[in-house]
């Protein structure tokens, strides 16, 4: 891992950056680019223009690692509030959220509660998907827990599973035999050597192994979705899906809102189904650190808003 990337990690965790980087201009400007806006509104806004294209989308409220046990409820009424605006949209539209968000971090029952009721209210008000993103990997074993003990309640639940963790392959082979809907993504945050591959070129190898035995196992996954912006990787896994004889109509790939939005419109223009992730929300600073550290070069692009 390069030592800049290591330093917007820790960036992201650190808590006096937390509450003051979010208020410097240069910074607000930059983040930008990868959230239409902090508002609720500004969300559906995006989403409406990409619905122009016939290209569904994933909401993400952003926020996570809450203190106190209220702010998980603040967080459960506003992903009811967002249902109902959806169902009324009738808009192709899912939701994707965080357990710290509903209160992992501080208790795995209260947390499942109102991850049920998000997931009762989803189903009641729609066809779509309920998505669980993975966080850090002192999260990774009761995300899972609570994500199989939620399956056995409701189907339209998916789970993310990063290929950076050296454990991934195990759990996403005990998972298998339960009908997962996995989505696929590298993994973002700050690991040790002991969990996770360090080098890029590992986590790559480790990302197609892992896409190679979802399209084997397709009958296996009702959702499969290959959340990743690597152009060379969404070549490798279309081919690997002709070799598996799975059709594209059975997985999707999943981009984050701006982001390689050429790699979208290629992929689109092939008639592959692709579905736009986009995050709104005011508590987005260790987010965006981690969008920064996926590809350091952004840093300059923040920066060239202080000389202008
Ligand atoms: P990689 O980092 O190799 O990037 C490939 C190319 O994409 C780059 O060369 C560049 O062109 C472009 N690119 C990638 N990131 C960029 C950025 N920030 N800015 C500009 N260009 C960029 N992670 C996690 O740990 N838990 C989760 O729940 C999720 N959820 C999730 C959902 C969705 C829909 C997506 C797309 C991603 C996530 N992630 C995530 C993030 C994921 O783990 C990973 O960090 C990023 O997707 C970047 O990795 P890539 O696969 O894009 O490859």
């Amino acid at each position: 891992m390069s030592i800049f990337r290591n330093m917007l990690l820790l960036a992201s965790e650190n808590k006096w950056m937390c509450s003051h980087v979010p208020n410097w201009k240069f910074v607000k400007m930059g983040v930008k680019k990868f959230m239409p806006g902090e508002e609720t509104g500004d969300a559906f806004a995006a989403a409406e223009i990409l619905s122009h294209d016939s290209i569904p989308v994933v909401f993400t409220y952003l926020g996570e690692n809450i203190t106190r046990p209220s702010d998980g409820d603040s967080v459960l009424n506003h992903y009811l509030d967002l249902i109902e605006k959806i169902a009324k949209e009738k808009s192709n539209i899912e939701i994707s959220l965080k357990l710290t968000q509903l209160g992992l971090n501080l208790s795995n029952d209260d947390a499942y509660n109102r991850l049920k009721s998000i997931a009762a209210k989803t189903h009641e008000k729609s066809d779509g998907m309920l998505w669980i993103d993975m966080e850090g990997s002192d999260y990774t074993t009761r995300t899972i827990e609570l994500y199989k003990r939620l399956k056995t309640e409701f189907d339209n639940i998916g789970l993310c599973l990063q290929a950076y963790l050296f454990r991934t392959e195990n759990d996403l082979k005990k998972l298998l035999p339960l009908n997962p809907n996995i989505r696929l993504v590298k993994g973002a945050y700050k690991e040790p050597g002991t969990v996770a591959f360090a080098e890029k070129k590992d986590v790559d190898t480790n990302y197609l192994f892992l896409a190679k035995l979802l399209l084997k196992n397709f009958e296996g996954s009702r959702r499969i979705a290959f959340a990743t912006h690597d152009a060379k990787l969404c070549s490798q896994i279309l081919r690997e899906s002709i070799h598996y004889s799975v059709n594209k109509n059975n997985f999707e790939f999943q981009m984050l809102y701006g982001i390689n939005s050429h790699l979208q419109k290629d992929l689109i223009e092939r008639r592959c189904n692709v579905r736009i992730l986009i995050s709104y929300g005011n508590f987005w600073y260790p987010w965006y650190m981690r969008r920064l550290a996926e590809r350091p070069a952004n840093v300059w692009f923040a920066l060239k808003y202080i000389f202008r």
